[in-house]
């Protein structure tokens, strides 16, 4: 009987997916590394969490595993040269969530120009006197410059929306939309510097590689406006969080929203004595039903792999041709 580990306990049940696999899951929470690692010993599929570090040591340790399915969109947490080398497929899940986080990106631009949460803290601390013409001034939203830095699903979603607010699009990045569909987006495709001197608002959705890991540090920071914000619904990493704490401090930037950090569930002291940040935990794809979905892509595509079959959303092909997880 095929045993399938889940590191974590997911949102919903997948088992109906996975047939008479012998399923091995926490109840709740999620298994340390090294239960983790001790599970995956005899494991012939894994569904794992950004926060599981699939390394060459687990691949080492689980030489029955067929398939790591990564319950998220980004593949930072999972080395994908050693699952190759390995002979183990790689999966991820694309499309289901980029609605769900295009949203959230919208709620930061919004919760950073209009003072949201230091209005809801206002209100809850009894320090409201009542209506003031200067209280809480913010920033306007519509109408104003949107730099999108990397315009690949979540960017594109993140325009269309943003084109509702009637803003001007900026693009810049690796992943480059065809030009037809910036053009429908309304996307002008700029060098990075020009994008950050632009903007009134930078939103990263890039992933998080080699080439993006501290991608906007003190000297980026430095090109954007006093009135700018900066929003995060990425990665952490891709933003050197001491110059963005600087940035903030010295007030040459106006504020950040911020969903992700660089070492989570860490968050630098100097973020959180920051009024004008606003900061989440990570949940960008946080509806029920891209939690649902993300959780049934990874099932269905071990529920193929056991079958046999090639698996929707492979990342690595070249451990499938080389049959090499068989
Ligand atoms: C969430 O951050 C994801 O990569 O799916």
């Amino acid at each position: 009987m095929a045993r399938v580990v889940i590191s974590s306990a997911l949102p919903i049940d997948v088992r109906p997916w996975l047939g008479d696999a012998d399923v091995v899951a926490p109840s709740c929470g999620s298994l340390s590394r090294d239960a983790l690692l001790a599970a995956v010993e005899d494991a012939d599929a894994l569904i794992c969490l950004l926060t599981d570090r699939i390394d060459e040591e687990l691949c080492a340790r689980a030489p029955r595993l067929r398939i790591v399915a990564n319950h998220a969109v980004g593949l930072d947490n999972v080395d994908v040269q050693a699952c190759t080398r390995h002979g183990k497929l790689v999966t991820n899940t694309p499309g289901v969530l980029t609605e769900a986080t295009a949203d959230l990106t919208m709620a930061l631009i919004l919760s950073v120009a209009r003072r949201v949460t230091e209005g809801d803290r206002l209100v809850r601390s009894g320090g409201w006197r009542g209506w003031d013409p200067g209280l809480l001034l913010g920033a306007a939203v519509s109408g104003q410059v949107l730099g999108i830095i990397g315009l690949g699903r979540i960017g594109r979603a993140v325009a269309r929306r943003a084109r509702g607010f009637e803003m001007r699009i900026l693009c810049a990045g690796r992943s480059r939309a065809p030009e037809d569909l910036e053009q429908s987006l309304g996307a002008t495709r700029v060098p990075l510097p020009q994008l950050l001197a632009e903007s009134d608002f930078v939103s990263v959705h890039c992933p998080l590689t080699r080439e993006t890991r501290g991608m906007l540090g003190e000297h980026e920071l430095s090109l954007m406006k006093r009135t700018a914000f900066l929003i995060n619904t990425a990665r952490g990493a891709c933003v050197d969080e001491d110059a963005l704490a600087r940035a903030l401090e010295k007030g040459t930037i106006a504020g950040a929203g911020l969903d992700v950090f660089a070492d989570e569930p860490r968050v630098p002291e100097r973020l959180i004595a920051q009024p004008r940040a606003v900061l989440l935990p990570h949940v960008g794809s946080a509806t029920s039903q891209a939690r649902a979905r993300m959780a049934e892509l990874c099932a269905t595509a071990v529920a193929s792999v056991l079958r046999g079959e090639r698996p929707v959303h492979l990342v690595n092909p070249e451990a499938w041709s080389s049959g090499d997880w068989r």
